[in-house]
């Protein structure tokens, strides 16, 4: 039976190293097996985040080989096993240990976007109309998985650390599923170029790159959410149009 060495970095928020385990491999195998045959046979301590090995709960990311990857979804034949794979937690958030990171701000980021705010009705019967071409553009927005691995690729939070400006990819396109809402008549424009950020992404599309939902972050989501921001504020024509109507 073939064996290859996983390098996990084993640590918590006051330092750390990695260390070697070689484990067996079978075909059909993914990364997150690999780590949990390590736990349950040289590791019982390894903390690592995991819920439904199928790609669906975004709780197994990490970064494989140096790249943002979900384990569960690496295979194992997509990666040189004469070499060690090196495991180690995301950059962009606080570690808490081994492989597992705090994500909570997160969950506080998204608390500071205007929620969904429907229009009134457009038939007396409480009902809406919409066009289908409106639905479908929201619709791959609403695959996201919330993995982070998006946040955690993303320099302006990775390098930079500028967590306490901008709120990374991932909510630019739960604010682009809200703002292009067919039935939403609320305005995001001033928090998106204010308290946001938007500004601060320069569309190095790393991001795009890396998302297990091959969602087009930058494209569909951020590119429509900046020049909405632009016409908004930058655009003298507007502007003008603005002023004299006011
Ligand atoms: S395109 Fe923007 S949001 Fe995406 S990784 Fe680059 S700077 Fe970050
Ligand atoms: S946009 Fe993609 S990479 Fe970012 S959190 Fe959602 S699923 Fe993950
Ligand atoms: S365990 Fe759910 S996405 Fe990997």
């Amino acid at each position: 039976m073939a064996q290859a060495t996983f390098r996990i970095w084993r640590g918590d928020a006051s330092g750390g190293k990695f260390q070697d385990y070689t484990t067996e491999v079978v075909p059909g195998m993914v990364v997150l097996d690999a780590v949990h045959a390590v736990q349950a046979s040289q590791a019982n301590d390894l903390a690592v985040r995991w819920n439904c090995k199928a790609g669906k709960c975004g709780s197994c990311s990490a970064e494989v080989n140096g790249n943002p990857r979900l384990m569960c979804m690496t295979r194992l034949n997509e990666l040189p096993l004469d070499q060690p794979v090196t495991l180690e937690p995301m950059k962009a958030f606080p570690l808490l240990r081994d492989l597992v990171t705090d994500v909570s701000w997160n969950y506080e980021v998204k608390k500071s976007i205007k929620p969904f705010k429907p229009r009134p009705p457009d038939a007396p019967d409480g009902t809406w109309r919409m066009a289908q071409a409106d639905v479908d553009r929201v619709q791959e927005f609403r695959k996201c998985i919330e993995c982070f691995l998006c946040q955690d690729v993303c320099h302006v939070l990775r390098d930079h650390k500028l967590h306490s400006k901008f709120i990374g990819p991932r909510f630019l396109v739960y604010a682009a599923a809200l703002e292009m809402h067919p039935l939403d008549a609320e305005n995001r424009l001033e928090g998106l170029k204010d308290q946001h950020g938007i500004g601060f992404c320069n569309i190095t599309r790393c991001c795009t790159k890396v998302c297990p939902e091959h969602i087009t972050i930058t494209e569909n989501a951020i590119i429509p959410l900046k020049e909405r921001v632009v016409d908004r504020f930058y655009d003298p024509v507007t502007r003008l149009l603005r002023m004299l109507r006011s």
